[in-house]
C-alpha cells in the first residue's frame, strides 16, 4: 500500500473540485502531483508525530485533532512557500509538519479559551479529556513542533519560537482585551496578527528558506502570510456568524457565545448604523439571554451593515497580499496563492468545502 492510499484523508482535500486545496492547485498537473505527494508525506508524519507520544493515553489525546482533519492550510502555505527555492529538502516536509503541530497546539487551547464543544463535527480535547489534558496535550505537540525545528537549524527553532511567541501573545491578548483607552478595532487586529497570521507568515517563509529561497521571495511570501492571516481571520468570524455547524464542524455563532469580540461584533459595537440598535443590545445582553435571543442575532447579522463593513475590510487585507506576491515569478505557486485569496473571500460568504472548512 502505498502512500497516497494510505494518507487518503489528505488526498481527498485535493482531489475533491470543490475542496479548498483542490481548487488551488488544479489545472497544473505536474505541479498538483508534486503538491499532492508532499502532502501525503507530511500527513504520514504528522500522524506518527502525533501517535509518537511516550504514552498510549497521552497518544490517543494529541492524535485527536489530527485524526479529527482540517484543511491543512498550513503545510500547504509551506509546501508553496518551498515551490519559490532552488532545490527540495527533507527540511520542506518537516517544516509543513511544524506549522500544523503549532497549529493544532493552538486550537487544543483556543477550544479551552472558548469552551468550544465541537471541533471538525468531533468533540473537542477539553470535551473528552478536560481542561488541564487539553492545554498540557496542546504543550507536547508545541513541544514536538520545536524539536523537530531544531533538526531544522537555528534559524528555524528562532522563527518556530517568534512564531508561538506571537500567536500565544495574541491568544493572551484576546483575553486580556483592550487597555483603557485602545481602540477595540486596533486591539483586534494586533490579536489577530498574533493568533493567526503569525503563522501563515511562518509556515510561507519556512517553506521557501528550507528550499533556499532567495531572501526577498521569503520576505515577499512571509508579508503575504501576515496580510492573507489578517483576511483569513475575517473570514473565519464571518463564517462564525454565517455557517451552519453542519458546514464547519464548529457550533454556529460560537464567538458569540463565547463573548469573543470578532470583528463584525466589534463593527456593530462601534455604532456606525442605527439600524444595528436591536443587535447592538443582544450582544450587549450577552449569550446569557437564551437560545431564540442568539437565533435572532445571528438572524439580524445576516443584514446588518457590519458585515458588508467586516467584508470589505477583509477585501482590503487580500488586496495587500496580491500586492505583496508582486517580487515573485510567475509560477504555479503563485497563481495558487492569488487564487487562495479568492478562496478566502469566497469562504467568508459561503461556506463550500463540507466539514473541514
Ligand atoms: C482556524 O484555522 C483558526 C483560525 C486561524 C481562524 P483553520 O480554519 O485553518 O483550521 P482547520 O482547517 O479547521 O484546521
Ligand atoms: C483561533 O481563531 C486561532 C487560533 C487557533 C489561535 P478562532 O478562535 O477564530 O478559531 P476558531 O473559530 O475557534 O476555529
Ligand atoms: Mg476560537
Ligand atoms: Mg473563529
Amino acid at each position: 500500500m502505498d502512500v497516497h492510499d494510505r494518507y487518503e484523508g489528505a488526498l481527498s482535500l485535493l482531489r475533491r473540485p470543490d475542496g479548498l486545496i483542490g481548487r488551488l492547485v488544479r489545472g497544473e498537473p505536474g505541479f498538483q502531483a508534486r503538491i499532492a505527494e508532499a502532502l501525503a508525506g507530511a500527513e504520514k508524519q504528522l500522524q506518527d508525530c502525533a501517535a509518537g507520544a511516550p504514552d498510549p493515553r497521552i497518544a490517543e489525546v494529541t492524535g485527536h485533532l489530527v485524526a479529527a482533519g482540517g484543511k491543512r492550510l498550513r503545510p500547504l502555505l509551506v509546501l508553496l512557500g518551498a515551490e519559490f527555492g532552488e532545490s527540495w529538502r527533507d527540511g520542506v516536509t518537516q517544516a509543513a509538519v511544524i506549522s500544523e503541530l503549532v497549529h493544532l497546539a493552538s486550537l487544543h487551547h483556543d477550544d479551552v479559551m472558548d469552551g468550544a464543544e465541537t471541533r471538525h463535527g468531533v468533540p473537542t480535547v477539553h470535551t473528552r479529556w478536560g481542561e488541564h489534558v487539553a492545554v498540557l496535550g496542546g504543550d507536547w505537540l508545541l513541544a514536538r513542533a520545536a524539536q523537530l525545528a531544531a533538526a531544522l537549524g537555528a534559524e528555524a527553532v528562532r522563527l518556530n519560537a517568534h512564531t508561538a511567541g506571537r500567536l500565544v501573545s495574541g491568544q493572551l491578548r484576546e483575553l486580556t482585551g483592550p487597555v483603557p483607552g485602545e481602540d477595540p478595532v486596533a486591539h483586534y487586529f494586533q490579536v489577530a496578527a498574533g493568533k493567526a497570521a503569525a503563522l501563515l507568515a511562518m509556515s510561507l517563509g519556512m517553506g521557501a528558506v528550507q528550499a533556499a529561497a532567495p531572501a526577498p521571495y521569503a520576505e515577499a511570501l512571509t508579508e503575504y502570510g501576515e496580510q492573507l492571516g489578517i483576511a483569513f481571520q475575517i473570514a473565519d468570524d464571518l463564517l462564525d456568524l454565517h455557517a451552519p455547524a453542519e458546514v464547519t464542524g464548529k457550533e454556529q455563532g460560537k464567538d458569540l457565545l463565547a463573548g469573543v469580540p470578532s470583528l463584525p461584533v466589534l463593527l456593530v459595537r462601534a455604532g456606525y448604523d442605527d439600524g444595528d440598535r436591536e443587535l447592538r443590545a443582544l450582544i450587549d445582553a450577552g449569550p446569557g439571554a437564551g437560545a431564540a435571543d442568539h437565533r435572532r442575532a445571528l438572524e439580524l447579522f445576516g443584514r446588518s451593515p457590519a458585515t458588508a463593513r467586516a467584508r470589505a475590510v477583509m477585501h482590503e487585507r487580500l488586496e495587500l497580499a496580491r500586492t505583496a506576491l508582486g517580487p515573485l515569478p510567475d509560477l504555479p505557486a503563485r497563481r495558487a496563492l492569488e487564487e487562495l485569496c479568492d478562496v478566502v473571500a469566497l469562504r467568508s460568504g459561503r461556506a463550500e468545502t463540507g466539514p473541514t472548512t
